[in-house]
């Protein structure tokens, strides 16, 4: 679809993430150069910041072609022997999720990263025995929202650990410039700066406004989208000045006046606005911890001064 052509495909279309953009860059040449692949690679962050579409970049500037899966979808040894299996030598396996790997899936992966090679077990019971099966020399790039998810025997097996950042508002105002140049709308450069303003940091949800406020310019106006028609967009779409939504301001307005601005425990939090443990920890906090609206503390999330103020709450 869409989504996909908004994707840069080599690192210099690539926006932001400078760090980790200048690094690969080193070592994307040095193992090209010795005709080697690549280092296993782990990349981790908040979601929508462009794991997959860096490691889909990482490919195209090996020259190399990729294999797409995530943790999840392994369900057994056999999967994950099957894929390798298959690979052309020097190419990526790409492991999105790759916390949730299964354990007999992972001890299988330990060997194939280090060493190139699979230890499958054939049969069952007295007479099952080990056969050693030599792999390409391939590189996997891992994906994840945090480290701390992965065990460490597999953390350790990763050469190169990144971690991808939120984009502040200057690459993220470039990030939808480009997009609406794909898309082939025009925008003004004071809308392109409200939806940088409020995208929370990601380009996943830059994207994805600028084709909703596309639609509205269409349908209410002349097509150009202009500061005017995405301020009225936004308002609809129910986003607010600092870009949280719906979401964001209920889990917070729950910390508020259900739990008296905390500590409330995750578990609580989680049940009360009807949303999993994981989703919350994974997708809605990073950003309200990072611009200071919440703590974790020992005893659960607390909401701040900072938050209470943005919300017109008074406790
Ligand atoms: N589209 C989504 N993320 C992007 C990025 N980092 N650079 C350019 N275009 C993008």
């Amino acid at each position: 679809g869409l989504e996909y052509n908004l994707r840069p495909r080599y690192l210099h279309e690539y926006i932001g993430q400078e760090k980790i953009k200048k690094l690969l860059t080193i070592y994307i040449d040095a193992a090209k150069a010795r005709h080697e692949p690549l280092d296993h690679v782990l990349l981790y962050g908040p979601p929508g910041l462009g794991k997959t579409t860096l490691a889909n970049v990482i490919a195209n500037e090996m020259g190399v072609g990729i294999r797409i899966t995530s943790g999840p979808a392994i369900e057994r040894a056999g999967d994950l022997a099957a894929i390798l299996t298959n690979i052309r030598q020097n190419d990526i396996l790409f492991i999105d999720e790759i916390h949730r790997l299964n354990r007999a899936v992972e001890e299988i992966l330990y060997p194939a990263m280090e060493d190139f090679v699979l230890d499958i077990v054939i049969g069952k019971g007295p007479s099952a025995r080990s056969i050693r099966i030599d792999l390409p020399r391939f590189t996997l790039i891992g994906a994840t929202t945090r480290t701390g998810l992965l065990t460490s025997p597999l953390r350790d097996r990763f050469g190169v650990v990144s971690r991808l950042d939120y984009y502040n508002e200057d690459d993220l105002y470039k990030i939808v410039k480009r997009s609406a140049g794909i898309l082939g709308v025009s925008i003004d450069d004071d809308a392109a700066y409200e939806i940088a303003r409020r995208s929370r940091g990601t380009p996943r949800i830059a994207n994805r406004l600028l084709k909703r406020i596309r639609d509205f310019a269409q349908v209410k106006s002349d097509g150009n989208i202009t500061q005017e028609i995405t301020r009225a967009a936004l308002e609809m779409l129910d986003i607010d000045k600092l870009g949280l939504d719906e979401i964001d301001r209920l889990l917070l307005k729950t910390i508020a006046l259900k739990f008296g601005g905390g500590p409330v425990g995750l578990e609580t939090l989680a049940a009360s606005i009807g949303e999993d443990t994981g989703t919350i920890e994974e997708v809605y906090e990073p950003y309200l911890l990072q611009i200071g609206f919440i703590k974790r503390t020992p005893r659960g999330r607390t909401i701040t001064p900072l938050a209470l103020e943005h919300l017109k709450i008074a406790l």
